[in-house]
């Protein structure tokens, strides 16, 4: 495993860290032996977030955390809303945030953060004054190493480091979501900000998973309805075989695509089982060629470039 500076934080992360969305849920139970095999791999990097899983996702986290020194991993979660029957609402006063640091403390067994994120974030964030002043107390009190935000869009990352002392951005970012490069990865660079990159294969599109021939019951056709599927087949039967040379999987490809850009801090491909995470975290010792970077960039016209694919 490779290791990249997190910005100007001083932190120091894995190239692959461990996506905790959904962990603990039902169809993520028992992934402890996973999350293991993770910190085996040199893996240090773990995203979770207070609602993921009902907080499960955190209160697994911690059980394993309590395995190990808290100087052997960086923990990325995020507060701003609550669930109120069954419903998310947001919330980001800082009377919740003290709340909600407190609470997720006591789940991940830990009593600091290494990085701290507003989840979906209303576009005014700049405006809450008195969150982001009480997010930089936090810093200076040692609760949490650096802040920031988790975004879809690079316009709203770079309006946010701009602004604020916050050093940490968690954005969508794949090979079919590259938005980022449309401006923010140079901002980030220029402003020592860390770059998480979330959903690194398009929510599973880019992986050996996807069926660009479908069955009529595939769960991907179903989640993405037929037009967008053919969309995203054409493209993914564009990219496959540059992604796979070498011998690499299609999901170690797209996570070395984005490896390629020094902006880029980690990637958390979503924990599935152990066997994933072995296949994801070898991706860090299987990097790009040029020629394959150009070859990627150069596919289906020019097209993916600074583009999302929907
Ligand atoms: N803050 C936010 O708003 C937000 C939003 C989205 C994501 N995230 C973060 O980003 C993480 C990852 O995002 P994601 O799960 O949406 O997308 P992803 O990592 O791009 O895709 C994960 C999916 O890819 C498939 N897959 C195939 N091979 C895999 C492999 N070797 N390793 C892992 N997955 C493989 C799995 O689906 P199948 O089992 O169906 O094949 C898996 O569920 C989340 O866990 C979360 O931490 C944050």
């Amino acid at each position: 495993m490779k290791y990249r500076q997190f910005g100007n934080t001083g932190l120091r992360v894995s190239e692959i860290g461990v996506g905790c969305g959904g962990l603990g849920g039902e169809r993520k139970m028992g992934l402890e032996p996973a999350l293991e095999r993770a910190m085996d791999l040199g893996v240090n990097f773990f995203d979770t977030c207070d609602t993921y899983a009902e907080s499960r996702s955190e209160q697994t986290l911690g059980r394993v955390f309590l395995n190990h020194p808290r100087d052997r991993f960086v923990v990325c979660t995020k507060f701003g809303g609550v669930i109120e029957n069954d419903e998310w609402r947001r919330d980001i006063s800082v009377r919740h945030l003290h709340e909600a640091f407190a609470a997720s403390c006591r789940r991940l067994n830990v009593d600091y953060f290494d990085i701290y994120l507003v989840h979906t974030p209303p576009r005014d964030i700049l405006a809450h004054g008195d969150l982001i002043e009480a997010l930089g107390r936090m810093v200076e009190q040692g609760k949490i190493r650096t802040f920031g935000l988790s975004v879809e869009q690079g316009d709203f990352a770079t309006e946010f480091v701009s602004a604020s002392p916050g050093r940490a951005i968690e954005i969508a970012f794949s090979l079919f979501a590259q938005d980022p490069r449309n401006g923010f990865l140079e901002v980030a660079r220029k402003l020592g900000v860390g770059v998480i990159c979330k959903s690194p294969m398009r929510n599973g599109v880019l992986t050996d998973s996807f069926r660009p021939d479908p069955a009529p019951g595939d769960r991907r056709l179903k989640s993405l309805g037929p037009e967008r599927h053919a969309r995203m087949a054409a493209l993914w039967r564009q990219v496959q075989p540059i992604l796979t040379a070498g011998g690499r999987t299609m999901a170690q490809g797209a996570l070395a695509w984005l490896l390629s850009f020094p902006q880029v801090s980690t990637v958390i491909p979503g924990v599935v089982s152990l066997e994933r995470i072995e296949e994801t975290a070898a991706a860090s010792d299987r990097p790009m060629s040029a020629d394959e970077l150009a070859a990627l960039d150069a596919a289906a016209g020019g097209a993916l470039v600074g583009a999302r694919v929907d």
